[in-house]
């Protein structure tokens, strides 16, 4: 069985008072042993106040980047070491973002991808279709390039520590969920081409949906048989809404 979670990307979203008040929150009303895990991803600066504020909580503390290198002389960059120094179990690897406004090419995230793994974090490594690409009828060949490189790349042994999150990016942040019908979709192609690699990893590996997913569509996305749970983006910033999506995957 797959255990479900639910991961709280706030993008370059958040204060110390944010963070305090979001952290508080959740944790108040968060089941003890719910059955899923829950991840919040802040930015880099809150994290080890998040790690402080996370303590006493059964929530777990993920990045939304790394850099490749070691420490040294690398300006503005944050090495894997560094997050698994502020209690980091899990990073964000490949989300669209940094793919589309950074430059990162599917090689890259393999690179990432693999440094994570090789430290002892767990990559969730994201995918997705931009707009354009699904009106193409391509969505199959780019998610599957995409996964593909970092199957290459970082090896199918990352996997099934590592997870997939499958976002379209047409549907990030615009109000445009996938019909869970359309999500399942490339979650089942996704889940065979990890069995090509092994079919114990296809079973194993979690794969989440992301995209503009919010407490009243969450529980038709999660109850899809390959969907295991989501990664949030404006929603993980509302406690209430991110506490309906993470009771969506409980149930
Ligand atoms: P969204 O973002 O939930 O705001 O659409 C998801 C993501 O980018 O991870």
């Amino acid at each position: 069985m797959r255990r479900p979670l639910v991961a709280g990307n706030w993008k370059m979203n958040g204060s110390r008072e944010l963070t305090r008040g979001l952290v508080a929150e959740i944790g108040a009303d968060l089941p003890n042993d719910c059955g899923v895990d829950v991840v919040v991803c802040p930015p880099y600066v809150y994290l080890d106040m998040c790690s402080n504020l996370l303590e006493s909580q059964s929530i777990a503390l993920g990045a939304q980047d790394l850099d490749t290198h070691g420490p040294g002389a690398f300006t503005g960059a944050i090495a894997a070491d560094m997050l698994l120094d502020v209690d980091c179990r899990f990073v964000i690897v490949g989300h669209s973002e940094r793919r589309s406004l950074y430059g990162e090419s599917d090689e890259r995230v393999a690179e990432k991808a693999a440094v994570a793994a090789e430290r002892g974090l767990i990559p969730i490594v994201c995918v997705g279709e931009t707009q354009e690409e699904r009106e193409d009828g391509v969505t199959e060949e780019v998610v599957h390039r995409q996964l593909d490189a970092v199957i290459r790349g970082a090896g199918i042994k990352i996997f099934p520590q590592a997870l997939v999150a499958y976002e379209p990016v047409w549907a990030i942040g615009t109000g445009l969920t996938a019909t869970a019908q359309q999500a399942q979709e490339v979650h089942q192609l996704i889940r065979e081409q990890l069995s090509d690699a092994s079919a114990e990893v296809a079973r194993d590996t979690r794969v989440l949906y992301g995209g503009s997913v919010k407490p009243d569509n969450a529980l038709g996305l999660f109850t899809q048989p390959d969907i295991d749970g989501g990664l949030i983006g404006g929603a993980s910033l509302k406690a209430a809404d991110f506490l309906g999506i993470i009771k969506a995957a409980i149930s």
